[in-house]
């Protein structure tokens, strides 16, 4: 179901009643812990890695990430429910959040090419009311005045 535009209230109703699909790009220290807090609260998630070993390890009711304390027991119940489940390929969602590596390149300048590397795959996958969350680390200069526009991150 889509969210967009809908008032908090109805929202909080729609992922409390499992109709609404997010997809999260990154199983890591951050996206995985947010796709058992969103699982929790009743959402559809999807989490999208390329690392199979981790994608098997959650399929499996498995906390990937032992040092993220508060997971062991809630994982294996949202994989059995249906809840949670994990794929190296992306399926379609209603809301996409990515929270994928952004580090330094070298020179020490921003290496961004996996990040706009999936956004180039959310962007093949968009429909109407569709909502993309960006949460990985971003240099301030693309977290200036101009951001809100979707090309402030993928040009
Ligand atoms: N760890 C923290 O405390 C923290 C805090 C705030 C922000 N962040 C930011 O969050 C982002 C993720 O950090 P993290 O600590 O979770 O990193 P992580 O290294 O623990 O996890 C990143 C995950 O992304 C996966 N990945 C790589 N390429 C991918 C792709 N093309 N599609 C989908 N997944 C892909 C990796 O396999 C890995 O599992 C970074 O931008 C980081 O700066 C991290």
């Amino acid at each position: 179901m889509k969210i967009y535009g809908l008032t908090k209230d109805r929202i909080i109703e729609a992922v409390r009643g499992g109709q609404v699909r997010i997809a999260i790009f990154g199983m890591g220290k951050m996206g995985f812990p947010l796709a058992v807090a969103f699982a929790q609260e009743g959402a559809q998630v999807l989490g999208v890695d390329p690392n199979a070993a981790l994608v098997e390890a959650i399929n499996r009711g498995e906390n990937p990430h032992p040092l993220e304390g508060g997971l062991e027991g809630l994982v294996r119940p949202l994989v059995e429910r249906g809840k949670l489940r994990a794929v190296t390929a992306p399926e379609r969602a209603d809301v996409y959040i990515t929270l994928v590596p952004t580090v330094l390149d070298a020179n020490r300048q921003p290496a961004l090419g996996i990040l706009e590397e999936v956004m180039q795959t959310i962007a093949s996958l968009l429909e109407p009311g569709d909502l993309v969350i960006e949460e990985s680390t971003l240099p301030p200069a693309l977290a200036s005045s101009d951001c809100g526009r979707s090309s402030c991150v993928v040009p």
